[in-house]
């Protein structure tokens, strides 16, 4: 059976202690192979041998000869081209080095070679004692160095070392469940912050797993893994404990009024002792869920909504693991509820404030109405009314509608269309606001899934603050970019699916952002395979060193094209998410990373070209 990552509930040091030590081969099962006569190799030399799908370098010196992996552990190189010098062998592409007799490696960082039991018979050969099972201890040699390399790729901020690390991992066995797992634990265990953006990234990858090709699962774990690396330091979070059991726990409404206080006088060390204490309780998520969105509603779209969405990603992930590590994961996301932006406290929202107090005094009447009756809504028309330009009559709107018994699932839906609209129609002329758009798009889809998950009366607070947030975004839609319209097309045929998504990929690699736009209007026209162009934007995203709100974007459409019948509303959220990840130039380290790991895997040699030049 696959060996697991096994990471300790209240400390990360299980990694930290160093390479876990391997069962030693036993001699007696050792089956020794002939390499080649004495004589061939000279003294101070070396020889590279295949035995049995096992890569060997064989070396004389000093009258000695040893036996090592001919794959240096650090890329790959073959150590037959290597030199030693008082019995250290050197690997001549980085210069690692190693004990030539152990294969001990002198780098502290640095993985050891596998040095392989040696005999001089007297029929004058060299051979080489291979156990039966050198094929199992190569994989747990590789999930030892996996799991070292990932800890120190996360403290090194290499995305070189955490690739490797991930390639190993899965090939020999680790879930993807698992390494997500590490990296939320790690995340939130070695930094003092809020929830950060590699978090969202790994909780969206959890999400999204089946929306992304097989060959860029790697690719996508990296890069959420990567930025918890840039989020993350040398310390480590204090402990925090729930508290005493004796005497019995406050009733819940006591616990989320005290919550709510912590939060409003950004005391965090409080407020997170009540969520340890009711996650220690075994409440479920939708009580734990209640308090933390209610905090999140009770100030103005706190951090432009990342509270609310990242207290969302918070749940959708600590259900993907089933609540494993929780007592650590669940803390840093009090710093987003006492530390981000409240808008109330900003200027650009003074007139809004007023407006959104006077509807709040009627909060009670409005869901006790809300429960009460039943509405239909057009997702349509009224993602519409949520893109005109002044604050009062939208907000009369929502209230309207929730009064009409409206389910606010529907309002959310039409915000996140509408989001998807602005985003669609955000012209490259904006340049650096494209933060904005995403934020009030991934927001209205993390109230949708508040909603699902925790309905409450405070949360409707939600649909009122994204909606004039909407309204402050209007401006960058002027000028309104073009939308390619229903039916238009490239105007050529094409033969296959494969080959319009390979279109796709030369204009999104060129920036050609409405020619893209286009490819992907005439493949839905088209009525081709969804989950392919669904792979094929995914690729395009994970190909660049893409950040946060791009995960977030492409995320938020395919969830809301599966949520609508709408062949109009799913287009654009087709196109918004086409628009958005291939607009912005960024670089491709991540990918280049990605590759080199999964070609070591492989056992290609990454020393020698594969260029034609
Ligand atoms: S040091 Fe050997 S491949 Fe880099």
């Amino acid at each position: 059976m696959a060996e697991t990552l096994t990471i300790p509930d209240t400390e990360l040091d299980g990694m930290e202690a160093g390479l876990p030590k391997l069962p030693e081969p036993d001699p007696a099962d050792l089956t020794f192979h002939k390499l080649c006569a004495v004589s061939d190799v000279e003294e101070g030399k070396s020889k590279p041998f295949t035995v049995e799908g096992t890569h060997l370098a064989l070396f004389k010196d000093n009258g000695s000869f040893h036996v090592v992996d001919n794959r240096c552990p650090h890329m790959g190189y073959p150590m037959s081209e290597g030199s030693v010098r008082d019995g250290v062998l050197i690997c001549h592409w980085h210069h690692w080095e190693f004990d030539l007799k152990t294969g001990g490696c002198f780098l502290t960082a640095g993985d050891d070679l596998k040095a392989f039991p040696v005999e001089v018979r007297e029929d004058g050969n060299v051979y080489v004692g291979l156990s039966s099972g050198e094929r199992e201890e190569a994989r747990q040699r590789l999930v030892a160095r996996g799991k070292r390399t990932l800890e120190q790729g996360l403290k090194d901020r290499s995305s070189f070392l955490i690739a490797k690390a991930v390639t190993a991992l899965r090939e020999s066995g680790a879930t993807p469940q698992e390494i997500i797992q590490h990296g939320l634990f790690y995340g939130a265990y070695k930094t003092q912050d809020g929830w950060s953006s590699g978090e969202a990234i790994l909780a969206i990858a959890a999400n999204m797993w089946g929306d992304v090709a097989e060959k860029d699962h790697n690719l996508f774990l990296v890069h959420g893994l990567t930025q918890i690396a840039r989020r993350t330091g040398g310390g480590s979070r204090r402990q925090r404990f729930p508290f005493p059991s004796a005497g019995g726990d406050p009733d819940l409404d006591t616990l989320k009024r005290w919550f709510r206080r912590y939060i409003d006088l950004r005391d965090r060390g409080a407020a997170e002792r009540i969520l340890i204490t009711l996650h220690d309780r075994g409440h479920p998520t939708s009580v734990i869920a209640d308090l933390v969105f209610t905090a999140a509603t009770d100030f103005y779209f706190t951090g432009d909504g990342h509270a609310l969405d990242f207290a969302n990603k918070m749940f959708e992930a600590l259900d993907y693991l089933e609540w494993k590590g929780a007592h650590e994961i669940i803390r840093p996301i009090v710093v987003d509820l006492v530390g981000r932006t409240r808008h109330e406290e900003t200027s650009r929202w003074v007139d809004a404030v007023p407006v959104l107090e006077d509807v709040f005094t009627r909060l009670d009447s409005i869901w006790e109405a809300n429960q009460a009756n039943t509405a239909d809504l057009d997702v349509s028309d009224f993602a519409q009314v949520m893109l005109q330009d002044e604050i009062e009559p939208i907000v009369a709107a929502v209230e309207e509608k929730l009064m009409a018994g409206v389910d606010p699932l529907a309002l959310c839906r039409a915000m996140t269309y509408a989001g998807a609209i602005r985003t669609a129609r955000f012209h490259l002329k904006n340049e650096g606001d494209w933060h904005d758009v995403a934020n009030i798009y991934s927001y209205a889809h993390a109230l949708y899934r508040a909603f699902q998950l925790a309905p409450s009366k405070e949360l409707l607070r939600g649909l009122f603050h994204g909606a004039v947030f909407m309204t402050y975004v209007r401006w960058l839609n002027m000028p309104s970019a073009r939308v390619p319209n229903p039916g238009q097309t490239l105007g050529e045929p094409f033969a296959s699916d494969e080959a319009m998504l390979e279109r796709l990929q030369e204009f999104a690699d060129f920036q050609k952002v409405f020619e893209a736009e286009l490819v992907v209007n005439q493949y839905l026209e088209e009525g081709r395979d969804i989950e392919a162009l669904r792979h094929a934007l995914a690729h395009v995203m994970l190909r660049e060193d893409a950040e946060l709100h791009m995960f977030q974007v492409l995320e938020v459409a395919y969830r809301h094209y599966e949520l609508s019948d709408d062949p109009e509303e799913q287009r654009i959220h087709m196109l918004a998410a086409t628009r958005y990840i291939t607009a912005q130039k960024v670089m491709k380290g991540i990918l280049w990373s990605t590759e080199n790991a999964e070609r070591l895997q492989r056992g290609d040699l990454l020393s020698e070209r594969d260029d034609d030049n």
